[in-house]
């Protein structure tokens, strides 16, 4: 099998990539970076830009699926004009890849495309499973929606499309748990907002995992990918200083701090949304880390 992947010099692209390439499965993968064409080893890198709509069609040849993970990053302050480049580096790039498969003869069956639980209303009560239609009304949520139905477009050229609405992910190498754990290690860790809003995280080892699952299973559809076990974000902050083994002496850091502090962005950490696993574990996927505690002592020691 060869697999096409954008977005993959990222967190999740990177740590996929090593998956696949011990499953013995070739990968290709798109870059709007040139300094990047070669920097993943055992695969062949492509250059695209979606802006001006630039691609190295090459990419394609020989490819059975698609696995679309590219988006500027969500974790820089929201500006207006950087708010534009979240939203227009999904829809934008999403459309390349419709133009390719329109105009190029290729050979692919399925798209598995990167979403986010962003999508969901935030709520401290409901849980969400796929079938939900109850979505937020921010910004992340409207991205999120766009994103989507530019990606369900693909489906009418008869190729499977499969959306995974992604948690937060854990991982030692970047993303969310670094920037948790910064301020633990420095004794000035504490909840935010009232921290019962509920963090619906995922060990990266079982969302790449998740990925392999759904091209090898050719599954479609959405599916959520979290943890069985939503979390507070009370219940993470602790569950990180006792593995650190740091106290935590500070009251809640206000949600007005947080709003002053990060902007906009401040939703991301301070909104909730519990989200339900069940669908792909019914499709029979299994996870390796179902609890907080076990995913944070493979991180974190
Ligand atoms: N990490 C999480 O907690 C999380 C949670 C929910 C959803 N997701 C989604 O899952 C996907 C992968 O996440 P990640 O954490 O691996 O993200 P990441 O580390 O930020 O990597 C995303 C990749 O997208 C590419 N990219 C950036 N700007 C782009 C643009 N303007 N046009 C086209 N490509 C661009 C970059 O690759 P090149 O520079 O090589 O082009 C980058 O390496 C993202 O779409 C993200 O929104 C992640």
């Amino acid at each position: 099998m060869k697999v096409l992947i954008t977005g993959a010099t990222g967190l999740v692209g990177r740590e996929l990539i090593t998956l696949l390439v011990s499953k013995k499965i070739d990968v290709n993968y798109l870059t709007t970076r040139k300094s990047e064409l070669n920097s993943i080893p055992n695969c062949k890198g492509f250059y695209w830009n979606p802006k001006n709509t630039e691609i190295d069609e090459s990419c394609i040849d020989r490819v059975d699926k698609i696995i679309h993970l590219a988006g500027a990053s969500v974790a820089k302050r929201w500006t207006e004009s950087y708010k534009k480049e979240i939203t227009s580096s999904r829809v934008l790039s999403t459309q390349m890849l419709l133009k390719l498969l329109k105009t190029t003869k290729h050979q692919v069956t399925q798209l598995v495309s990167a979403s986010a639980i962003g999508v969901y209303k935030p709520s401290f009560t409901t849980l969400y499973t796929e079938e939900s239609l109850e979505f937020g009304a921010g910004f992340l949520a409207d991205v999120v929606q766009l994103w989507e139905k530019e990606v369900d477009k693909i489906s009418k050229l008869n190729i499977q499309v499969s959306k995974i609405r992604i948690g937060l992910v854990l991982s030692e190498k970047g993303g969310a748990l670094l920037e948790l754990i910064k301020p633990i290690n420095l004794y000035v860790g504490a909840p935010i907002a009232s921290g019962k809003q509920f963090v619906s995280w995922i060990h990266i080892d079982d969302l790449v995992k998740i990925f392999a699952y759904i091209i090898d299973n050719n599954l479609d559809g959405v599916y959520n990918a979290v943890a069985p076990s939503p979390e507070t974000n009370k219940e993470l902050t602790i569950a990180i200083a006792k593995q650190l083994k740091k106290p935590l002496f500070l009251p809640n850091i206000p949600k007005v701090v947080m709003k002053l502090t990060l902007g906009e962005m401040h939703k991301i950490i301070c909104e909730s949304q519990k989200v339900s696993s069940t669908k792909i574990q019914t499709a029979g996927f299994h996870f390796q880390y179902k609890e907080l505690s076990s995913a944070l002592a493979s991180l974190l020691s």
